[in-house]
């Protein structure tokens, strides 16, 4: 794993965007796999940026988003569908039929499950993917257990991960999902390259696990130290 350590969170998101803007370039069709969370907001606002400003074109881009919660409607304001709108695919002119994310009303949640996993691999698998990490070690919402699931799934998420979301819903646990559509660690492993965003010093025993010389379930991230192609940009502030 490449690690670039920045000193703010500015350079982390400048950076970010410059690695996927770069990608975009380069392919113009490629598939990029994006992430919710706080961490990504500064790279989408620079992305954007770049698109209104430098003309940079999303047009034939295709994407899929990591998660989804189960059991919120997408016109939730914290449903990862509307901050994905909001905080990026507003900005940017990229189709609203090229963008994807795992839909948690679905009836049948392994069906869509299924079909999110067909869908990344008709599109030719995900070129880019950008992640952050949870407290936990969780990438998406694969959370910590006894096993790596490869692919999309439904998850019960972790009273950890609950307390941290909670935030996001009036601080009132009750209100927070408890459950989740997540691509599974083989879904996010099959992506050629990985770019994933740490912020802040209360990452980093996340981080420390992710790297620590034992693969292990317990901290989902350390999977990726198998896969050929990751850079971490961290920043403490
Ligand atoms: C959620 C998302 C993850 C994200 C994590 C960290 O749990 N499912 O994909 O990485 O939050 O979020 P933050 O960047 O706000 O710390």
């Amino acid at each position: 794993m490449k690690i670039i350590e920045v000193d703010s969170y500015e350079k982390m998101s400048a950076l970010a965007a410059d690695v996927i803007a770069a990608q975009v370039i380069t392919k113009p069709h490629a598939v990029l796999g994006f992430a919710t969370g706080s961490t990504p907001i500064g790279t989408y606002v620079a992305l954007a940026k770049k698109c209104r400003e430098d003309g940079l074109d999303f047009s034939d881009i295709t994407t899929f988003n990591l998660d989804e919660y189960c059991a919120l409607e997408i016109s939730h304001p914290q449903s990862y569908y509307a901050f994905m709108w909001e905080n990026l695919f507003s900005h940017i002119n990229i189709k609203k039929e090229n963008v994807h994310l795992p839909n948690g009303m679905a009836a049948d949640i392994d069906k869509e499950c299924e079909n999110y996993e067909k869908m990344i691999e008709e599109a030719g698998g995900v070129d880019l993917q950008l992640l952050g990490i949870g407290h936990n070690g969780h990438i998406g919402f694969n959370e910590p257990g006894d096993s790596f699931i490869s692919a999309t799934h439904r998850v019960d998420l972790t009273q950890r991960t609950i307390e941290a979301n909670c935030r996001f819903f009036e601080n009132d646990l009750n209100k927070v999902p408890k459950q989740a559509i997540t691509m599974g660690i083989g879904t996010i492993m099959k992506a050629k390259n990985i770019l994933m965003l740490i912020r802040g010093e209360d990452k980093l025993e996340a981080m420390k696990a992710m790297l620590a010389k034992e693969v292990h379930p317990s901290c989902q991230a350390s999977v990726l130290q198998y896969h050929p192609n990751v850079t971490v940009i961290y920043t403490a502030n």
